[in-house]
């Protein structure tokens, strides 16, 4: 290896965030069987970065968002194998004192379905204050100010009144515009924010996947967004990872699976895009079903419905994430994909 490419990898090595790998979930049922939820996912975040997280409803992303934040348990769920490294800990079966530590702090997280997470009776402000005093100890003349700080930080105006105000009386733009706020009080390096954009109108998904953009940059902060749209991850994010049936299939950089995906799933979900559609021209869907939880098929769980499956692939075990230059591919046959 020459100097150059050594120096290239400890930057690397010093930006990390977080890394997790061959992380496996699993829910607990009554009985105490597990029920494989994910297996396997791995992803790397460095400091600014924006990572992508695609896939359909029910491949394991929020899954793999709660495991991030250390709040499987709440979900009856548990990381049975793998890794999540981050503050230089292993997080993978710490207590639940170290991943008081992270969450917010190192991590903060807007949940899926965060429009109906803020609580109906209490004012914004009670809400955001109460967030701020969980870590740090203030005055109440402190905690309003710090309060209306992050109301500005993601664009509130009259945020005084706002404090004052109950969910109900704001619009979905607005409450979103809270929780992220809510996510922000500790200044987190990295913000999860898992569909952030969902059950909003177009104009103010726009709105917010703009101030998400700038927040970043403002506060130097690295991002995962979980969306299902293509579009929004290529316009948004560095690199991403591609989700199918509880399993990361392919990762990289997004110019590159944008443009030459190594997967027969990135490439059907980037064809069967709305945005790039031609009029007059059938728009291309993936057929088939995703196969469910405790469901998936021996061999490569996406031979049901691959356009280039080969016999060989529904036999042995799913194969996993390999490097292909910048590229990770879960395809035995990736190497047969075109380039473009
Ligand atoms: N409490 C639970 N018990 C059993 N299965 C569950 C539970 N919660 C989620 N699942 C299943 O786990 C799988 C992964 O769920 P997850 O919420 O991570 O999917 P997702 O990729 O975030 O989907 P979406 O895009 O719809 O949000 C799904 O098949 C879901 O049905
Ligand atoms: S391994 Fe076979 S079935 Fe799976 S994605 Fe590749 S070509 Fe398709
Ligand atoms: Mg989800």
């Amino acid at each position: 290896m020459t100097l150059q490419q050594e120096s290239t990898l400890d930057a690397a090595e010093n930006s990390l965030l977080v890394k997790v790998a061959d992380l496996k979930v699993s829910f607990r049922k009554t009985g105490g069987q597990l029920l494989p939820v994910i297996d396997t996912a791995s992803l790397t975040v460095h400091r600014d970065e924006a990572v992508g997280l695609v896939g359909e409803s029910g491949s394991g992303k929020t899954m793999l968002c709660r495991a991030l934040l250390g709040t499987l348990g709440r979900h009856a769920a548990v990381a049975t194998a793998g890794s999540i490294l981050c503050a230089g800990l292993n997080l993978v079966g710490a207590p639940e004192a170290t991943w008081r530590r992270i969450r917010g702090r190192e991590i903060g997280y807007v949940p899926q379905s965060s429009l109906a997470g803020l609580n109906p009776v209490l004012t914004i402000g009670t809400q955001l204050m109460e967030s701020i005093s969980c870590v740090r100890r203030m005055s109440g003349r402190e905690l309003q100010r710090e309060a209306l700080e992050l109301l500005d930080m993601v664009r509130i105006p009259r945020a005084k009144e706002l404090l004052r105000e109950r969910p109900h009386q704001l619009s979905g733009g607005m409450r979103q515009r809270v929780m992220i706020a809510t996510a922000l009080a500790q200044r987190p390096k990295l913000l999860v924010a898992d569909e952030p954009t969902t059950a909003l109108d177009v104009t103010t998904q726009r709105e917010i996947l703009t101030l998400l953009v700038k927040l970043r940059k403002e506060l130097g902060m690295a991002l995962i967004l979980v969306s299902h749209d293509l579009a929004v991850i290529e316009e948004v994010c560095d690199s991403m990872v591609v989700m199918y049936a509880g399993l990361a299939v392919e990762a990289g950089p997004v110019e590159l699976l944008t443009r030459s995906p190594r997967h027969p799933y990135t490439r059907a979900l980037r064809v069967s895009r709305v945005d790039t559609a031609v009029r007059g021209k059938p728009l291309e869907t993936i057929t088939g079903e995703p196969a469910a939880v405790g469901a998936w098929p021996a061999g490569c769980r996406f031979a049901p419905r691959c356009a280039l499956v080969q016999d060989s692939c529904r036999q042995g075990l799913q194969p996993q994430l390999r490097p292909m230059g910048r590229q990770q591919s879960a395809c035995t046959f990736a190497e047969r994909m075109e380039v473009q």
